[in-house]
């Protein structure tokens, strides 16, 4: 079993500790931006009590008709809050690329050690603990597996959230609700 071996597992090991933390963290958000709709909601659309009177129908229309008015306004400087965002993110992405493009990889060289010569430098005289790793490693291989799946199915939820991000996807959210 080579050191290479070692470090993709590892590597694939702090991937979907990365992903799993994200996930949460968009789970999170994503409950926080419920919570944030149900109470604007409640805020903001209480319950109509029908009008009686024609007095009532008036009072009612005029009612709904401030509302939209302060409603669009409040949309259109969220539009362009949103364009702005959209913006800085462009630059950033341009930023982004630039820097790709400047930075170098710089040139390793290759060390050639065993996984075992690498085990006595790093445990010195604890070196016989490389059975029990190894043992460890097969075991690794497996869960690897498991992990792949998994991070398929965080992929595909990753993608379901974006999905539902942006206004488009908050107007259709929103819409299936309604
Ligand atoms: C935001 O951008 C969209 C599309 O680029 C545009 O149609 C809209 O007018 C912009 N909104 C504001 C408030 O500038």
């Amino acid at each position: 079993m080579s050191e290479k071996k070692m470090s993709s597992s590892r590597k694939h090991h702090l991937k979907s500790l990365m992903l799993s933390i994200a996930k949460v963290l968009l789970e999170e958000e994503e409950r926080e931006q419920q919570e944030e709709r149900e109470r604007y909601m409640a805020e903001n659309c209480p319950p109509v009590s029908m009008p009686r009177s024609m007095q009532e129908l008036q009072d009612l229309c005029r009612e709904i008709n401030h509302k939209i008015d302060s409603i669009d306004e409040e949309r259109y400087d969220l539009d362009m809050k949103v364009n702005k965002s959209n913006k800085e993110i462009d630059d950033l992405k341009i930023k982004v690329q630039d820097l790709m493009g400047k930075f170098k990889k710089p040139v390793l060289r290759k060390v050639r050690m065993s996984a075992d010569a690498m085990l006595k430098a790093l445990l010195g005289s604890k070196h016989t603990v490389n059975m029990e790793l190894r043992a460890n490693l097969k075991q690794v291989k497996k869960e690897v597996k498991e992990e792949d799946k998994e991070l398929r199915d965080v992929g595909d939820w990753r993608k379901n959230i974006e999905d539902k991000a942006g206004m488009d996807g908050r107007k259709k959210m929103f819409e299936a609700e309604a």
